[in-house]
């Protein structure tokens, strides 16, 4: 599908992979409705954004509340139209054993990692599909696309080698990657795509707030590079993903060889 004058909306904007992705969409001639539960904090440079201040929308809301997700999105939706393009990026990190020194692992934090992590993109990927179909009722598809739309979800490696204290971390990003083929099933007959992308380490405040203990030895296991992941690779693939029509129903990897 191409990029230039598509829809996306992109949840997770204001950091991280997912300000990557909105800003990699951006420079190819895309309008981006950004979701987050913060303010965008990079748009305001415009001496970078130029234009492209013009075809980005900013949403502020918790991708875990139905209600304020559905009016934020619709209001994007009146200010840059109709979207051909989801990339769930908004999640939440967490490490704490079930059975811990003092007390068992927190139902509640259990509950927030599987809501923000996998109720959060399956409501986005209900609300985006919604309105993929929406515009093509309204519109002949455009071009010779043969797509007519991409889903793109965040998994993580730790869906299939959860370390330690990632019990609820590796479960949601499991339960994201399973999700992955039934949605590109059930979507095909209207010509969407969905593919997860299952990232290795990649420097984002996520991990940049991880302490030399966690860091050292994931670095110490990549195989090549000898680096964590930077946002604008994880962008690049993303855009390969909505560009080339072949890859749907999978979990891509992009890891460096590391195996957790
Ligand atoms: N950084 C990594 O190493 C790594 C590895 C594997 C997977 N991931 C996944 O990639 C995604 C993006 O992570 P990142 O590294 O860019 O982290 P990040 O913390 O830099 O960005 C996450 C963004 O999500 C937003 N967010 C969190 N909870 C939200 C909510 N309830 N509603 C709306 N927005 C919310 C945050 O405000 C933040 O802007 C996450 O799903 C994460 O689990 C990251």
């Amino acid at each position: 599908m191409d990029i230039q004058g598509r829809t996306f909306l992109i949840s997770g904007a204001s950091s991280g992979l997912g300000a990557a992705c909105a800003q990699r969409l951006l420079q190819n001639g895309a309008r981006v409705i950004g979701l987050d539960i913060n303010a965008c904090p990079w748009i305001s440079d415009s001496a970078l954004w130029g234009q492209a201040q013009e075809r980005y929308w900013h949403g502020v809301c918790d991708v875990t509340n139905e209600s304020s997700v559905e009016e934020v999105v619709a209001q994007g939706i009146r200010q840059v139209g109709e979207v051909s393009g989801l990339v769930t990026c908004a999640g939440i990190l967490h490490g704490e054993r079930l059975i811990g020194r003092d007390s068992l692992a927190s139902l509640e934090s259990f509950r927030r990692v599987m809501e923000v992590n996998v109720v959060g993109t399956f409501l986005l990927a209900r609300i985006a599909a919604a309105s993929i179909l929406r515009r093509l009722e309204a519109t002949m598809p455009q071009g010779d696309d043969e797509d007519n739309g991409v889903l793109v979800l965040t998994s993580s490696i730790a869906a299939s080698e959860g370390q330690v204290g990632q019990v609820a971390y590796a479960g949601s990003k499991g339960a994201v990657a399973a999700m992955t083929l039934p949605m590109a099933r059930e979507l095909a007959r209207f010509g969407i795509r969905v593919v997860a992308i299952a990232p290795g380490v990649f420097e984002t405040p996520m991990m940049q707030g991880a302490s030399p203990k966690v860091r050292d030895p994931l670095l110490k296991s990549l195989v090549h590079p000898k680096r964590f992941g930077l946002p604008e690779e994880y962008a690049r693939l993303v855009e390969q993903v909505v560009e080339n029509s072949m890859l749907n129903g999978t979990v891509l990897r992009l890891d460096g060889g590391l195996r957790m």
